[in-house]
Formats: C-alpha cells, structure tokens, sequence
C-alpha cells in the first residue's frame, strides 16, 4: 500500500484510539454524578471509537500494510459539570473531522482510490459525531432552564408570614 498513506492512517488509527481512551474516562467522570443515561451513552461512544480504529486497522491489513500501535496521551479524567463533558466532546470531535478531511486531501493528492473510498464512511460519520454532540448540548441547557422555571415556579409562591408577638 502507499506508504504515505500507511503512515498518516496509522497516525489516525491511535487518534481513534485515543478518542476512545478519553470517551472512557469522561463515562467514568459521569459514574460520579450518577447520570445512568449518559455512563450508558459515553460507554457506546467509547466502543464506536474502538469500531473505528478497527474498521481503519482491517483496511491497512487489506491491502498488506503494517498497524503500529503507539503510545497516546492519557485522557482528562476531572471535569466540572457534564455540560463541560459536553462541550469537550464536541471540540474533540471537531479535531478529528479536521484530521479526516486532511486524510482526505492527502489520498486525493496521492490518487489512492480505495482510500478516498474508504474516508467517505468517515466523512459522514463525523457528520453525525458532531450533530450528536451539537443536539446533546442544547438539550442539556434546554433541560437546565426548564429545571429552572421549575424552581421558580415553586418560589412563587412563598408568603410573607408575618412575626406573631404573641408566640
Ligand atoms: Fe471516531
């Protein structure tokens, strides 16, 4: 296989990797907070990213190229709210559609016709990757607010009860 190619998808391969990693940790920050709904949503996040790498992994093996697999960094395992969880996701998920479409860019540059087929499926699933995430954060401040006027609605109706003398 092209070996310019080799390199730059064994890069993405660990990013995969990688994203995977911190997909675990935020699942595990979340345990913390006792949100069942999204421990169960990061954990199907975590192994939608090792299905990535190995779609990535079976291609390279494919074509007869060689996986390494290399170090990454370790994963932020504090954060402050889910919202923070949120927002990370979404800022990392950008980063990887930025590293997809520079794959791309190299794989049309190099003419390699079963690569630039291969990161089609990538293309439109970060398509998806960001939406979700996108979706995911307005909801949770549309959530926020409504337990808000909640609140509110309850403040309400306090009354002034005046001091009784008497008592
Ligand atoms: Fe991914």
């Amino acid at each position: 296989m092209n070996k310019k190619l080799e390199k730059a998808i064994n890069t993405q391969i660990n990013f995969e990797i990688e994203s995977a990693f911190i997909y675990l940790a935020m699942k595990n920050y979340i345990e913390t907070l006792s949100l069942d709904g999204f421990v169960n949503w990061f954990d199907i996040q975590f192994q939608e990213e090792m299905a990535h790498a190995q779609k990535f992994m079976d291609f390279v093996n494919n074509l007869g190229g060689r996986v390494e697999i290399t170090n990454w960094e370790s994963p932020k395992n504090e954060y402050k709210s889910i919202l923070e969880v949120l927002e990370t996701s979404l800022g990392h998920e950008k980063e990887v559609t930025r590293r997809i479409h520079n794959l791309m860019n190299l794989a049309e540059e190099e003419k390699d016709y079963p690569t630039i087929s291969l990161l089609h499926w990538y293309v439109d699933e970060q398509v998806k990757e960001e939406d979700n995430f996108s979706r995911l954060i307005e909801k949770v401040k549309l959530v926020k607010d409504a337990g808000l006027y909640i609140l509110d609605k309850e403040l309400e109706s306090r009354t002034f009860v005046p001091i009784n003398p008497e008592k």
